[in-house]
């Protein structure tokens, strides 16, 4: 029977957009999901968001949003990120769909029935923001959330409790007897000590003063807390409880989580499970943050960097890449524009890549691409080595992922890589190619490399799907997944080479990158986010102010024309400058210099109709004569678009 894989990734408050940092956390369970896949499991991979509570129910009435109204619309954001990065979920819940709501209800009852949930007076400490009660030790003298740092808020009201208590004991057993229940083994120390050793207080698990929420089955003026609720969809997605077991997939359960939320996933959710008499997962993987200059990014701090923007600028594989690379076992990544930039150069633009595009070449130019029907490979001095690397590099690529190691299952891929690149310095098949009496040896150079860049591209697979695709592809290997199984198999033995199809020359997998500009690109980004951030905070009556009025007469000065781009290219020097040249109709032909190189790429432009100032001074920039002004629309970060008639128009039609 085919072996089952169940893998969850927390569901997300869509209370904000995501950044860069919060998507590791997805991209990484697409990464362990897609090489279950190819281990040959069926796999059910879990995703989705975290929609009650007070927080989304505020930030929805600030916007003059109903909250599912408000939610709907960043869900679909979200869902469009994970398309954009490429997540394979299988299956995306809601906690307002339906049938959660429903199976979260029947959770409560069983509970309550069961005599673990008990209604008393909740006195104590919340905070709004982390929707979580505290206890006095917790927030301390200062009366600060120990998770967010803000004040917290007294709150005083009847509600229904879980008699966490009660799960102590079994608690601290279940982390005795199974200390890989939650790794690394740091947290779970950090868990036992810090709370379950000195005692564990019955939780409070609803609410009666705001309603936006899964109301209590047998008493509706309270809504279910909203981290019962949100636990509960690891299950309820399951099925549970109108099927009263758990599926056999779930006894192979991976779910990983930020550590942020380890005390909810590592305490909360087993005595949750234990109550309802249900199995534990098999395993949770607590990963650290992406920081941003030592800071935990967010957006609050102003220094989100936007993924779908990132992914737009370097492509979807170079930022999974660099989020699996960068974030350790258990530790926290650093995220700075450089080591992105310097990342994608070295590791995928030269040690891959060029791996890549030096041995087909070779392939091409010394065999037409084609494995020839009347030589035979004749082994050289350096290929047991190189083999052995291979063999060695990727059962460490294995063990990693048992070991939730996973930066470290690419670094050893990435190794293997670099042998391979050594190994053609080694065996200069150049030199090789000059004496027709080495042809065999030559030959077995090039299957050699061929070979490896096969099986670095299967591993590598998970972590970088359209690119390895496309590299496989390029080697006229198959590439449908049932294909890939199959050959997964193979991966860490060696084989011989070999194709049916004739390979050629390809483009670069991952072209390298201008450092410089780059940097400024991204500085810039940051900039204007940051200035958009400031921006918002201020009344927007005062922008209204500034609207002055002018006569009619002052506008019908302006003389204004849509045109055509008939040519257009970079201006040397500058990276925000382009050089278009306009067919305006009757006023003839102008030659603009505009700021947009940013925005757009020259070729793109060149047939697009805009929009043009005519009837301004010349002005020379980086030695070129602007004979007039392209129109564009600023956002309030500082993004730009151009202005186009909403149909084709005659150039040189005048703008009134
Ligand atoms: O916690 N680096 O949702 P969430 C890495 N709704 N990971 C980060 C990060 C960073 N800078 N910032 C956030 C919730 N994350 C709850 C979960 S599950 C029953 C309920 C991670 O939107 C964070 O650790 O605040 C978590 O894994 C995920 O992003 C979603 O966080
Ligand atoms: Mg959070």
């Amino acid at each position: 029977m085919q072996e089952k894989f169940y893998i969850s990734t927390p569901i997300y408050y869509p209370s904000n957009k995501l950044h860069i940092g919060n998507s590791y956390t997805t991209v990484l369970a697409d990464y362990v999901a897609r090489y279950q896949r190819l281990l040959g499991k069926e796999v059910f991979f879990l995703t989705g968001t975290d929609e009650h509570g007070q927080k989304i129910e505020k930030v929805a009435q600030e916007k003059g949003l109903k909250p599912l109204e408000f939610t709907n619309g960043i869900v679909a954001w979200i869902k469009e990120l994970w398309q954009k990065l490429d997540i394979s979920y299988d299956y995306y819940i809601r906690t307002t769909d339906a049938d959660h709501c429903k199976r979260v209800q029947a959770i409560f009852q069983k509970l309550y029935d069961k005599g673990d949930i008990y209604k008393n007076v909740y006195k104590g400490w919340y905070c709004t923001p982390c929707e979580t009660f505290l206890t006095d030790t917790q927030v301390g003298a200062e009366h600060l959330c120990p998770d967010c740092n803000r004040p917290v808020e007294t709150a005083e009201e009847e509600c229904y409790f879980f008699r966490l208590s009660h799960y102590q004991d079994r608690l601290l057993k279940l982390y005795h007897d199974n200390p890989d229940f939650l790794v690394p083994n740091s947290r779970v120390n950090e868990m036992v000590k810090n709370f379950i050793e000195p005692g564990l207080q019955d939780l409070a698990v609803s609410r009666t003063s705001f309603s936006w929420g899964v109301p209590v089955p047998f008493d509706p003026k309270h809504v279910i807390y909203v981290w019962v609720d949100a636990l509960s969809n690891y299950i309820t997605a399951l099925h549970y409880p109108d099927e009263p077991v758990l599926p056999e997939i779930w006894h192979n359960s991976l779910q990983i989580l930020g550590k942020d939320i380890v005390r909810f996933h590592a305490i909360i959710w087993p005595a949750l499970l234990m109550a309802l008499d249900l199995p534990l997962p098999k395993k949770l993987y607590a990963h650290g943050w992406l920081m941003f200059k030592d800071d935990k990014m967010s957006k609050s701090k102003g220094n989100i960097v936007d993924p779908m923007v990132l992914t737009d600028r370097y492509g979807v594989d170079p930022i999974r890449y660099y989020l699996l690379s960068e974030l350790p076992y258990g530790g926290d990544g650093h995220f700075s524009n450089e080591s992105l930039i310097e990342r994608i150069n070295i590791h995928l633009a030269n040690d891959l890549g060029n791996l890549y595009s030096r041995s087909v070449a070779m392939f091409v130019k010394y065999f037409q691409g084609k494995v020839p029907s009347d030589c035979k490979p004749v082994s050289t001095a350096f290929d047991t080595d190189l083999e052995a690397a291979l063999e060695q590099a990727i059962s460490k690529y294995h063990k990693c992922f048992e070991e939730n190691q996973y930066s470290n299952s690419l670094a050893a891929v990435f190794t293997l890589v670099r042998r391979a690149n050594k190994y053609i310095d080694e065996t200069a098949p150049w030199i090789l190619a000059k004496d027709e009496s080495k042809k065999g040896e030559l030959l077995d150079v090039m299957l050699h490399l061929l070979e490896v860049l096969r099986q670095v591209a299967l591993c590598l697979y998970p972590a970088m799907p359209n690119s390895m695709l496309t590299l496989l592809n390029g080697l006229g290997q198959k590439t449908e997944l049932t294909e890939l199984v199959n050959e997964f198999k193979t991966v860490g033995k060696w084989q011989a080479f070999s194709s049916k199809e004739t390979l050629v020359n390809a483009s670069p997998l991952f072209p390298r990158l201008d450092m410089d500009k780059e940097i400024n690109f991204l500085n810039d980004l940051l900039a204007k986010q940051q200035a958009a951030l400031a921006k918002k905070s201020e009344p927007t009556s005062e922008e209204a102010t500034n609207c002055k009025l002018i006569d009619f007469s002052d506008f019908t000065k302006l003389d204004m024309r849509v045109g055509t781009v008939i040519s257009c290219e970079k201006v040397k020097g500058a990276d925000k400058l382009l050089h278009e040249l306009i067919d305006l109709g009757s006023l003839g032909q102008r030659h603009i210099v505009s700021g947009i190189a940013e925005q757009y790429q020259a070729e793109e432009l060149v047939g697009k109709q805009v929009v043009v100032l005519c009837n301004l001074p010349k002005r020379k920039l980086k030695g070129i004569e602007s004979e007039a002004m392209l129109l564009t629309a600023v956002d309030q970060a500082g993004n730009l678009r151009l202005l186009q008639p909403e149909q084709k128009i005659e150039n040189g039609s005048k703008i009134s």
